[in-house]
């Protein structure tokens, strides 16, 4: 209880000048806890200071799944109630809502998968103005102190996290009169928001207006979070100085001190050529936030599908020496427009452990199915069947491996969704019956904008169905998008998304077969001549609620795309659905990628933390179009985003409208050969890749991986964006500068050994390593102690190689040891999970012996694969320490299946 005490005191000396000042200087003296509704209330104008929130320990009670207590805000002496879950696994959640709200407040539905299992809490301790919780599974206790209100949670002696030690904790109460002229009505420009719940007060925030210039077309005072329904809270992580997470955002991996400037802004957003390095908002939304330091990791979910912001300040920032600096701390203050409080303590220890409890609650990666993790090709168009056919043919003739060909919105009929354009695309289903005879598949995009159009069926459906979002008058909501006026599909409607899912069957979507799949694109949802390019708020959705409550959930329900494949195959078939917009939880329905990016360097760049940022949070597939959207890039730039893209987890090059064809074999003769070897690089990983995603998909670890996942305690890992992991076993240092003529690769790790996996070179960490690099180089780096499968032979596609034979690559550590795993299964129905056909298996060398073994014993599946050789790298001893170079031991032909049980034993 020292901390408790020390608080205590704190409040005792500053409470008495008002003010309860836990890391900033003390606030003025005598002003007041709340800034009045006339000078504009807004939550980011609250500065830290005392809260005027206390908690009524009277009403406390403690139930078998939950502690529940009043707050009461002693300025406007409303209610809220909190209540406070100790969650299995180490984790707790925070949900505070008014005691007696004039009509329900949104809390978001279908995002987790299921009620968190609780652990319970007891009163271990207890005084007049706290008391003591101690969770039954967890090794931490809670803290609740009542005045002012503040909550602590401590493992041993030291504290992980305080909630409200600002004193930043803001609910905006729903109110019974429209007490403030103009505050309930916002105009701008042709939209207007009504705000009929209370929202709309103050003026735009400093810092405020840069963000609002660079997303342009929305008025100042529609942009920062408004008035009486808006929640916000601060948390306090002592020890903490490197944040990650909340994508998406076109920034460094590592998120920045957002004090004084612009926060990190949460709203699913179409943005028009975005800008990098910048807080700005982007297609998507995740609000969750990792906290990392060496001993550490703790992560907070907020469970809001509002508009949200981010602010992040830090003790550290802008101080040099370690005396200024004294103990680091990181604080965290979320804000959003509307909604209750809902947030998740995830407490580590380690990040794994983050990784798998975020995963517990908003589930994994859905396992892909293998074409998916091949090379996709699309532009924005192709022409008409003959061009598909003769891309198609491309690859062929050009001994180029490819596993899709992508359809934009010009091959719909006038772009009416599920339809196909007659004089263009009068066969499709030839046209698919050619790309399986290739073993390929096609990807057609499907909006979920609907044109209004009396003769097209998906309109006059949803409209006599009732379906599409409506306007505050409660008539159908017509935006302008793609095809010209168009209707909202209502995604939060659980009788539309089945409806829609419906759709995918084969008889409902002409022209379809088994071998199409679908993009979601513009689900944000992107609306021209919307504010800001989306819906207006006041917009009015299934169970009565606004769509500024379920903005950022949208796009999530691209779930019901993806259960409309498995529908259409009677359940068996893995989905595979495309998503721009995204939410927490999309990650159970397919991939994302990162948007209209350029044909720039910089684009290329912040591919990485991009891609990183959103692994943390469990989207793992994902990627950004290869070549860049906008833009032509010079064939270097292509060249090397190509190698880029084999090595990040969704690998598709795409292209604008107006930008000239790039087909590989569109490039001058001396780049073939180069693409060809990064494509081929790809392809041979596959059974590398496919296993990654089997251990994302079961245990919410992300496929790439930032350095500092592994290397935890290495600080020059913390803010690396210009290399990443794939698994543990792979370090990719992509060539992302122009005219390159060598990189530095930074090696981590105190004894641990990497082989070039070109040159097998051994090199050993940690150290800064130059490597001389050409065009066709792709620096990668296996690291001693891991096993890798491949398929040697690079094919047509993924599915002309399922069953060809595996080499591994065998990447001994300094202790002659190394360890892997693979994963297989049909690659594309359910029955690896409903009927156990699977392999999981284990190798592992050690002692001169390789050994294979089950590391899953329920699955069994029938496989042809054999093991057609074994590459031991690092066998032969190195003349000394610092010899680069190595020695390779290729066994082959050991002709073992892959499925059985074995061992090869080295003389
Ligand atoms: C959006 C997408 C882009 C697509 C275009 C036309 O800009 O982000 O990928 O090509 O719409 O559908």
């Amino acid at each position: 209880m020292e901390n408790r005490v020390l608080w205590e005191v704190l409040w005792q000396v500053e409470g008495s000048l008002g003010t309860l000042q836990v890391v900033e200087g003390p606030r003025n003296i005598g002003e007041p806890p709340l800034l009045p509704i006339s000078l504009g209330r807004r939550q980011r104008s609250i500065r830290p200071g005392l809260s005027p929130y206390r908690a009524l320990l009277d009403s406390l009670q403690l139930g078998p799944d939950a502690l529940t207590v009043h707050l009461i805000n002693e300025v406007t002496k409303v209610v809220l109630v909190l209540e406070l879950q100790g969650l299995q696994k180490n984790m707790t959640r925070i949900r505070i809502d008014e005691l007696e709200p004039r009509r329900p407040r949104y809390r978001v539905p279908d995002v987790l998968v299921a009620d968190p299992p609780t652990s319970r809490l007891s009163v271990s301790g207890r005084d007049d103005n706290s008391v003591e919780l101690t969770v039954a599974e967890g090794p931490y206790k809670i803290i609740l102190t009542a005045r002012p209100f503040r909550l602590d949670l401590l493992e041993d002696r030291s504290l992980l996290l305080s909630v409200n030690a600002r004193g930043l904790l803001d609910f905006e109460h729903q109110r019974a009169e429209k007490d403030e002229p103009g505050a309930w009505e916002e105009t701008f420009k042709t939209h207007s928001d009504s705000k009929p719940y209370g929202e709309g007060l103050g003026e735009p925030w400093a810092g405020t207006q840069g963000l609002l210039v660079k997303q342009k077309l929305w008025s100042p005072s529609f942009a920062f979070l408004p008035g009486p329904t808006s929640v916000g809270l601060d948390f306090s992580l002592p020890g903490m100085e490197h944040v990650y997470g909340i994508p998406e955002h076109a920034d460094n991996l590592r998120l920045k001190v957002t004090e004084g400037g612009e926060p990190y802004r949460l709203y699913n957003l179409d943005v028009f050529q975005y800008e990098l390095y910048n807080p700005m908002a982007l297609y998507g939304s995740v609000p969750v936030l990792l906290a990392h330091s060496p001993h550490r990791d703790l992560g907070i979910f907020w469970l809001n599908a509002a508009e949200t912001w981010v602010d992040i300040s830090s003790n550290t920032a802008g101080k040099v020496t370690l005396r200024q600096m004294g103990t680091p701390q990181t604080d965290v203050r979320w804000m959003s427009e509307s909604g209750i409080i809902d947030v998740f303590l995830l407490l580590g220890p380690s990040v794994s452990d983050v990784f798998r409890q975020y995963a517990s609650l908003t589930g994994t990666q859905a396992l892909p199915p293998l074409f998916s993790l091949g090379y996709h090709q699309s532009r924005w168009n192709y022409r008409d069947e003959a061009d598909v056919l003769e891309v198609d043919q491309g690859f062929d003739d050009h001994n180029l491996p490819c596993d899709v060909i992508w359809l934009d919105i010009e091959h719909a009929d006038g772009k009416r969704y599920f339809t196909w354009d007659p004089s263009r695309f009068p066969q499709p289903l030839t046209m698919l019956e050619h790309l399986a005879s290739k073993r390929r598949k096609l990807v057609a995009i499907v909006d979920p904008h609907i044109k209004v159009d009396s003769g097209y069926r998906v309109h006059e459906e949803l409209q006599s169905r009732g379906l599409y979002v409506k306007t505050r008058d409660g008539s159908d909501y017509e935006g302008w998008c793609w095809p010209g006026a168009a209707g909202y599909p209502d995604f939060t409607n659980p009788t539309m998304r089945a409806w829609w899912a419906n759709m995918f069957s084969f008889d409902n979507y002409e022209g379809s077969a088994p071998n199409l799949y679908v993009w979601n694109d513009m689900n944000e949802p992107s609306v021209f001549n919307g504010p800001e390019v989306t819906m207006l708020k006041d917009a009015q959705h299934y169970g009565g609620w606004e769509h500024r409550d379920v903005h950022n959930i949208y796009g999530f329900y691209h779930m019901a795309t993806a259960d409309g494949l498995v529908l259409r195959s009677g359940g068996l078939e893995r989905p595979f659905v495309l998503s721009r917009a995204f939410f927490a939880g999309s990650q159970r329905f397919g991939a994302v990628w990162t948007g209209d990016n350029t044909a720039e360097w910089d684009h290329l760049k912040i591919s990485i933390p991009m891609c990183l940022s959103l692994g943390l949070v469990g989207l793992s597939f994902c990627g950004a179009d290869v070549g860049g959207f906008f833009k032509n890039p010079e064939p270097e730039l292509l060249v090397r985003w190509y190698q880029m893209g084999a090595y990040q987890p969704f690998f598709r090059a795409h292209a604008h409208l107006d930008t000239g064809r790039r087909e590989p074999w569109l490039l001058p003769a001396q780049y073939h050969d180069i693409i060809r070897d990064a494509l081929g690089q790809r392809y041979s990983l596959l059974p590398f890749w496919y296993t990654l995603f089997y251990q994302a998909h079961r245990e919410g670890i992300p496929v790439m991986r930032p350095l500092w996942v592994h290397y935890p305690q290495d600080v020059t890992t913390f803010s690396i964006d210009d290399q990443f992991l794939l698994g543990d076993a792979l370090l990719v240092h992509p060539v992302s500068d122009s005219g390159a003529h060598g990189v530095q690769v930074y090696l981590p790790g105190q004894g641990e050994v990497w082989y070039d996996i070109q040159s097998y070179q051994k090199h050993y960490g940690p150290q800064t390593l130059y490597l001389p690099v050409t065009l066709s180089s792709i620096p990668v780096f296996q690291r001693g102690g891991t096993i890798i499968p491949r398929w040697m032979r690079v094919r047509r596609s993924s599915d002309c190689m399922k069953d060809d034979p595996i080499t591994l690559f065998v990447a001994l550590s300094p202790q002659g040891t190394a360890q892997g795993e693979l994963f297989l299964d049909d690659g594309h129905t359910f029955n690896y999970e409903t009927r156990h056909e699977f392999l999981l298996r284990r190798f592992s060398f050690s002692g001169n012996s390789l050994v294979s073994s089950s590391a899953d014993p329920k699955g069994h599946f029938e496989t042809p694969i054999w093991i057609e050789r074994v590459v031991i790298i690092g066998a032969g001893k190195p003349a000394s320490v610092h010899d680069p170079e190595t020695s390779v031991l290729i066994l082959r032909k050991p002709g073992v299946n892959v499925a059985s049980d074995w061992s090869i034993h080295l003389r």
